[in-house]
């Protein structure tokens, strides 16, 4: 005789949990004795268990970045997002709008879109032709024999979407967090002028990096490490991050031409009334961001060695190319350089607990031309450089993370937004276990 299965089911009949409650306990005291300012403890990194509650409880309740809709022009294109155990389809609607839909069918869950990215009418399951319309309704099931069949039951799940200055975010939640209302307000005047829908996708780079999502984020939010960048240091000042009073005696030149290359740049925005102020509120908030306007070395212009323009087409509305890099960190999941000239966004999709993919997509004016306005090799280089330099020291981490010998090791003043990463993500967590 079989045991009968013991299983948590919420009111939906859905597994209340993917972990047994003692399990849930035992990783809701992991989070309660984090010690601040320190790294988290290696089961962070390298534990499944924490892995499927990171998906509940960020990926599962928070806005994620999910594409530009540079990358959706027409109505009927669309991108397929896979994070965790999630995949969803992000659909450019005949309103011009989003619909986003859960890539599962409703018939014997086949994946329905199996392409990265494409053009659809309806959407129609490679398995058995299941037939749906771009909003997920169900229109067609070739049923034989079928009587009592009701086709409105059976439409694709939908999720949330929201559109800000041409980026596109998703949520799944049942009732995504409302202070996305707020963040939004924060990033769209930096952001707008630059005007994403009159953009095109000169490239994009899909790369796994084998270490958790969280060393990703953590790898980004820190220049300690830009020494290792020799290419992006020719136009980033390697000062990011630092404040007077801890700057190493190497770096005290180049401060000091950061500091006049900032106030001449905050000159030139308040001409063109462009915000340009620090916004940092990374672990005050529930949709934590920090975003700024900030000088390039050189020219000012661009990310190259002499930080000249690497497009020739200016964005949107834009009147000068010597506007540094606006820059926007989004947590959980994303962050973003918009300078005069192009456009670089960063999507940061979870594997499992030891590989994450990083999705880097160089955006253009729509009527640049390859080869005459911008040379792509060129537009490319330095962040190509900077992301397999930045693959190779979250590696390094989670090699070490997985190390009996690891220990957590303090953070340093320059790493204080590592800190408050890290902080926003274990309250976001302790939120959702509470
Ligand atoms: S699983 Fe999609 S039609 Fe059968
Ligand atoms: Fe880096």
């Amino acid at each position: 005789m079989s045991a009968p299965v013991n299983v948590a089911l919420n009111s939906r009949g859905k597994l209340a949990s993917s972990l047994p409650a003692h399990q849930r306990a035992e990783i809701a005291e992991l989070f309660e004795f984090r010690r601040a300012g320190y790294s988290l403890d290696a089961p962070f990194y390298t534990d499944r268990s924490i892995f499927n509650i990171d998906m509940e409880a960020i990926f599962g309740q928070h806005w994620i970045y999910a594409a530009s809709v540079a990358e959706l022009p027409e109505p009927g294109d669309y991108v397929t997002v896979d994070y965790g155990p999630y995949s969803l389809i992000v659909l450019r609607n005949d309103d011009g709008d989003v619909n986003v839909l859960h890539n599962v069918c409703r018939h014997r869950g086949a994946r329905v879109l199996t392409e990265a990215a494409g053009s659809t009418g309806n959407l129609v399951c490679g398995y058995h032709s299941w037939t749906y319309s771009p909003s997920g309704d169900l229109i067609h099931a070739s049923a034989p024999g079928e009587t009592k069949f009701d086709k409105g039951c059976f439409g694709l799940k939908r999720a949330h979407s929201r559109m800000v200055a041409g980026l596109i975010f998703v949520c799944i939640a049942d009732e995504p967090p409302a202070d996305f209302d707020e963040t939004s307000k924060i990033f769209e005047p930096y952001l707008a002028p630059h005007d994403l829908s009159k953009t095109k996708i000169a490239y994009q780079q899909n790369i796994i990096e084998e270490g958790n999502w969280k060393l990703v984020m953590e790898n980004n939010r820190e220049c300690y490490h830009c020494d290792g960048h020799p290419e992006l240091a020719c136009s980033l000042f390697p000062t990011w991050g630092l404040t007077d009073g801890v700057i190493p005696p190497h770096l005290e030149e180049v401060w000091d031409r950061n500091k006049e290359a900032q106030s001449s740049l905050e000159e030139r925005c308040r001409r063109y009334g462009l915000p340009y102020e620090v916004v940092e509120e990374l672990d005050t908030r529930v949709a934590g961001i920090r975003i700024s306007r900030e000088s390039l070395d050189g020219e000012g212009e661009s990310f190259s060695p002499d930080g000249r323009r690497l497009s020739k087409k200016l964005l949107g509305d834009l009147r000068d190319f010597r506007l540094g890099r606006c820059s926007m960190h989004l947590q959980p999941n994303s962050w973003f350089h918009f300078q005069g000239d192009h456009v670089i966004t960063f999507a940061v999709f979870p594997v499992n607990e030891h590989q994450t993919l990083v999705r880097t997509t160089w955006l253009v004016a729509d009527d640049a031309e390859e080869g005459v306005d911008y040379d792509l090799e060129k537009l490319t280089y330095t962040w190509k450089q900077t992301n397999l330099q930045d693959k190779a020291f979250v590696e390094l981490c989670q090699k070490g993370a997985s190390s009996p010998a690891y220990e957590p090791g303090p953070y340093m003043k320059s790493e204080y937004q590592v800190e408050a990463f890290i902080n926003w993500y274990v309250q976001r967590v302790q939120e959702h276990l509470a």
